[in-house]
């Protein structure tokens, strides 16, 4: 019993650490607790590719707080997004984005909780 304690206190406790800077996303109801883990942690990572590699452009700064913008299934869900744009030609080849980042990226933007 006093394990059990223990446990869920550090529980909560990791929980607290993770939504301090974790990605504000919001996962299915359905998914499975092993792939909320999974996906979480591609979202963690994909926010930091975000902020790092398309908020100069996709942000708006004119708020105080940068704004990471909602797109839409259908933009996010092309992988040609890539070369959806000139700019991003330029900018985000395989180079200097890899695919498996490139999908942490996307994965992020399609659970990241919605502006409001
Ligand atoms: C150099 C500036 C620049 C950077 C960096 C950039 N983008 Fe873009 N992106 C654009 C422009 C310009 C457009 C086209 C106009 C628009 O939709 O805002 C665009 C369009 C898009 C679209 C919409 C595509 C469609 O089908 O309508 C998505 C999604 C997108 N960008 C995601 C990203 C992601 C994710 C990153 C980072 C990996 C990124 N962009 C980095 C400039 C940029």
């Amino acid at each position: 019993m006093k394990k059990l304690g223990l446990a869920i206190i550090g529980l909560i406790g990791m929980i607290g650490c993770v939504s301090n800077k974790a990605a504000r996303v919001e996962l299915p109801s359905m998914m499975s607790d092993s792939l909320k883990k999974v996906t979480m942690e591609q979202c963690n990572k994909g926010m930091a590719l975000f902020v790092e590699n398309c908020s100069s452009c996709h942000g708006d700064s004119s708020k105080k707080k940068q704004t990471i913008p909602d797109f839409s299934p259908e933009q996010l869900s092309n992988y040609e997004f890539r070369f959806a744009n000139k700019k991003h030609e330029e900018q985000l080849s395989e180079a200097q984005l890899t695919q498996d980042e490139l999908v942490q990226i996307i994965t992020f933007l399609t659970y990241k909780k919605k502006n409001k």
